[in-house]
């Protein structure tokens, strides 16, 4: 039987990964943080020393990708984030990462029944056929607040108004570019998180997932 694929996708900070990590643990499914593969070229490259707008050289660091990056604790910066949305924008480098998002949607490790994946296109590229899709959005307001919390609450400075730009910055990267812009599919339920509880935003995705299994 084929797997049973949950897309989610959805701007920087919209709670996308908190809700998916949630469904995966309700459903017992495997999880995959597609934008972990592009932090870990955009991480590769600051490493190297490379030139983050060198399309060529993105290309060849995703195809080398070093998957053991993916735990390493500056994968969540901030410059790894923006470094991310930099590469992703570069067809080489999806096209590189396309066929790894496939195969854990097609036979998600564990043996498991499903997956969850959750990104900018999992919905509309990596998985157009997946038998769910949700697209979570919030206000850049919204997001960057959270940003902000967040990394205070990890003993980190954090300003507002820069991470608010930042979340700005890279919403019009991710929307704008001309390959997988980031895009809600059609068939997609909407949940935006502006005034939405984590816990309200899972049960109204588990009703929906619930009528579809
Ligand atoms: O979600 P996260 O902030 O970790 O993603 C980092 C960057 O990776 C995003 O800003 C986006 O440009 C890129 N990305 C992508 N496609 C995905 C997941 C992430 O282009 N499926």
């Amino acid at each position: 039987d084929a797997a049973f694929v949950i897309a989610i996708d959805g701007p920087a900070a919209a709670g996308k990964g908190t809700l998916a990590r949630r469904l995966a643990d309700h459903y017992g499914f495997a999880f995959l943080d597609t934008g972990s593969l592009y932090r870990a070229v955009g991480l590769q490259m600051i490493i190297e020393g490379s030139d983050l707008d060198d399309a060529q050289k993105a290309t060849e660091t995703a195809a080398r990708l070093d998957l053991g990056l993916i735990g390493d604790p500056r994968l969540r910066a901030e410059e790894t984030g923006g470094a991310a949305s930099r590469v992703a924008a570069v067809p080489g480098v999806r096209a590189a990462l396309l066929d790894f998002q496939r195969q854990f949607a097609g036979h998600p490790p564990g043996d498991t029944a499903g997956a969850v994946l959750d990104g900018r296109d999992v919905g509309t590229v990596i998985c157009p056929d997946a038998p769910v899709k949700l697209f979570v959005t919030a206000s850049a307001e919204e997001r960057a607040r959270r940003r902000t919390l967040e990394m205070e609450g990890r003993g980190e400075a954090a300003d507002y108004a820069a991470i608010l730009e930042d979340v700005k910055a890279r919403d019009a990267r991710d929307m704008g570019r001309k390959d997988a812009p980031l895009k809600p599919a059609e068939d997609a339920l909407l949940l935006d998180t502006t005034n939405l509880a984590i816990d309200a935003v899972f049960l109204r995705a588990k009703s929906f997932i619930d009528g579809k299994l």
